[in-house]
């Protein structure tokens, strides 16, 4: 096989998760055939189809085509049908074990307001219009992977449950560094999110992040509480460019930012790692959404979250900008165009048509 072939293993899931990668992958083939990358998809379970076939949510062959992957596409995992399990066999575990596994330690989170989509915002169409924010969240340590972690029976019988939130230095510099480095190729505005009013783990996080701060000093760095950024998120969100926050904000905060674009079905993301010595990095890009129970299997989810993750694949795992403005581009004329996926519609405006989700693949696919 040719040295270039880029290998992307896809990686369904649960839910809407086979749905919406569906759609994904055959804009993946399309634009890739149009833009000449030679392409090598696979495929591996994760999440509750793997508990099911395999009695993991992680098997170690998934782990294994992961790691010979250039990138991955992930649909979402897990779903009422596993809720009773034990927390080290559930699908979310499988997620969590792939991002802790390839140490994808920066979670980008882009918040982009169409323009027609404005009007399908819940907050209203001038707050949102033209908002662009870019949200990074750290994704492989904070209070998802701190120890000790459980619940135990005190001897008056009572339950005590705990979660330890934990930062090291290290661990903040290199999340901080790739929000100086995005901030610095955007507004240069970069607000770090934390709970450094009560929390020392997130003092210490404030505190690294301003020593930082005089390694990139055209960047214009600020903090605020959690608090108020989840208020401020809702009014006036376009003072925000970039925004950099723990695993546990950075997870709230962005279900709080798909709104503004519309619906959380719009919101893509990379989780990138570190370079490796041969140049390359394990990169994985997955909607922000979950496998939505509600509406899976009914054929209504919107697949643009996934195949915005795509256009972020083709941006920061193939270093082709170009491709990935063909699919941002092809999704705007679909929007444009009037076609909507149930979440995004609104039925006042006799413009707008109502889509299935693989007739909103199709749009795509014929806009490209
Ligand atoms: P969810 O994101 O799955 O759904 C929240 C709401 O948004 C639902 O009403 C859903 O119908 C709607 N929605 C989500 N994606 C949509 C889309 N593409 N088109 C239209 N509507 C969409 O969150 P939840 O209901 O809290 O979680 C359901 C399951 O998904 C849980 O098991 C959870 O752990 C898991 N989850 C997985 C991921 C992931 O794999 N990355 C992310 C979040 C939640
Ligand atoms: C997300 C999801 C995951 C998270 C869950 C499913 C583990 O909500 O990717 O936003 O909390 O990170
Ligand atoms: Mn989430």
């Amino acid at each position: 096989m040719s040295k270039d072939v880029k290998k992307v293993l896809v990686i369904p899931g649960d839910g809407i998760g086979t749905e919406v990668t569906a759609e994904a992958v055959n804009v993946l083939k399309k634009v890739c055939k149009t833009h000449e990358i030679p392409l090598d998809i696979d495929y591996a379970d994760l999440g509750g189809i793997a508990y099911d076939k395999c009695g993991t949510p992680f098997p170690a062959e998934t782990l294994e085509k992961a790691r010979q992957s250039d990138a991955i596409l992930l649909g979402a995992v897990g779903g009422p049908k596993w809720e009773a399990l034990d927390y080290s066999i559930r699908p979310e575990r499988g997620l969590l074990g792939i991002r802790k596994e390839l140490d994808l330690f920066a979670n980008l989170r882009p918040a982009k307001t169409f323009a027609v989509l404005a009007g399908a915002s819940s907050l209203k169409e001038h707050l949102v219009a033209g908002l662009d924010i870019m949200i990074i969240r750290e994704l492989t340590s904070g209070i998802y992977f701190g120890q000790p972690r459980g619940v135990e029976t005190l001897p008056n019988g009572e339950q005590r449950g705990f979660n330890t939130e934990e930062y090291t230095t290290s661990q903040v510099k290199r999340i901080a560094k790739v929000a100086f480095e995005i901030a610095g190729s955007r507004a240069k505005n970069l607000c770090s999110i934390d709970k450094a009013n009560v929390l020392e783990v997130t003092e210490m996080w404030r505190n690294i992040l301003t020593a930082e701060n005089v390694n990139y000093k055209d960047i214009k760095l600020s903090h605020m509480y959690v608090d108020n950024a989840a208020m401020q998120l809702v009014r006036s969100p376009k003072q925000f460019d970039v925004i950099v926050t723990n695993n546990l904000f950075g997870d709230i905060l962005s279900d709080i930012a798909a709104m503004l674009t519309g619906s959380l079905g719009m919101l893509p993301s990379a989780s990138l790692g570190a370079l490796r010595e041969d140049g390359k990095r394990y990169a994985l890009y997955e909607p922000v959404h979950g496998s939505a129970p509600d509406i899976a299997g009914k054929g209504i989810a919107n697949p643009l979250a996934t195949i915005l993750s795509v256009a972020m694949m083709l941006k920061y795992s193939f270093n082709n900008s170009k491709a990935a403005k063909s699919v941002e581009d092809a999704v705007e004329r679909v929007l444009n165009k009037g076609f909507r996926t149930a979440d995004i519609y609104t039925p006042d405006s006799d413009a707008s048509k109502k889509l299935f989700t693989k007739e909103m693949g199709e749009a795509v696919l014929s806009e490209l």
